[in-house]
């Protein structure tokens, strides 16, 4: 569906922005080990969209629990990496939205995900970064493949934020939280040109902390635009 590419194109951006990223994936690090520091059990913690690595303390939570299970639709070389170093890390594909495949052949009902729900060594459950992502690859395929319209693909993406919600808060261990919030670009000056809603007006909850991500600095898209990632996370997400 375009996944690979994605990903691929995530990873050079992140190559060409990394001090522009720094401060970003610190602030998601520090809230993730937060959480683990938070948690009274320390068995598992799973953490979805972990296949980049960038923003996740690896070392630090296998200090803290006795496995750690990276998901994601596809890993790229340190993830395997580090997965062939260390038996207690387990890179599981798994598709989080447990629709694609129905997606796929453009049907859009969507199947509600209840993976690792009934696991009971789950002791912290993870979502890095992949809520506003989530709608992003099936729209653009299903624009191209099936003609779908505009509204067609906000209806889905705010179905498929809302279903990743309602999944991490069926879990019942702690479940943290990093999400964009919202698209915020500026032009040369400075100023703000235009804000979107990163996940297709759908609101989050209120509490957790937020901080900006300098996804594209000026250049990474053109000489005159630049655009900034509100993000919220939340290190407690089960409990607001
Ligand atoms: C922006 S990246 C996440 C950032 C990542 N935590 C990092 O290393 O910085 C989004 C990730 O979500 C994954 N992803 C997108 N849709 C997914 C799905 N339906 N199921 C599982 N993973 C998905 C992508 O493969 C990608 O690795």
């Amino acid at each position: 569906m375009g996944y690979l590419r994605e990903c691929v194109g995530i990873e050079s951006r992140y190559r060409r922005n990394r001090k522009a990223w720094a401060s970003h994936l610190e602030e998601s690090r520090t809230l993730m080990l937060e959480a683990a520091g938070q948690c009274t059990a320390r068995d598992t913690v799973l953490i979805f969209g972990a296949g980049l690595l960038h923003d996740i303390p690896l070392a630090d939570l296998l200090g803290m629990f006795r496995r750690v299970i990276l998901a994601d639709l596809l890993f790229m070389t340190p993830a395997r990496r580090a997965a062939r170093r260390e038996e207690r890390i387990e890179l599981v594909t798994l598709d989080v939205t447990a629709s694609l495949t129905s997606l796929a052949e453009g049907n859009t009902t969507l199947t509600q995900p209840t993976a690792y729900l009934d696991d009971p060594s789950i002791s912290l459950v993870i979502s890095a970064s992949i809520l506003s992502q989530l709608s992003v690859v099936p729209n653009l395929y299903l624009e191209k493949r099936f003609r779908q319209s505009e509204a067609e693909s906000e209806q889905l993406g705010q179905a498929l934020v809302r279903a990743h919600l309602a999944y991490l808060g069926a879990f019942e261990c702690p479940v943290a939280l990093v999400a964009d919030e919202a698209h915020i670009i500026r032009d040369r000056s400075g100023a703000e040109t235009a804000t979107v809603s990163a996940l297709h007006d759908v609101p989050l909850p209120a509490g957790g902390r937020s901080w900006d991500w300098d996804i594209c600095p000026l250049g990474e898209i053109d000489r005159d635009h630049s655009v900034m990632h509100r993000v919220r996370g939340y290190s407690d997400f089960s409990a607001i």
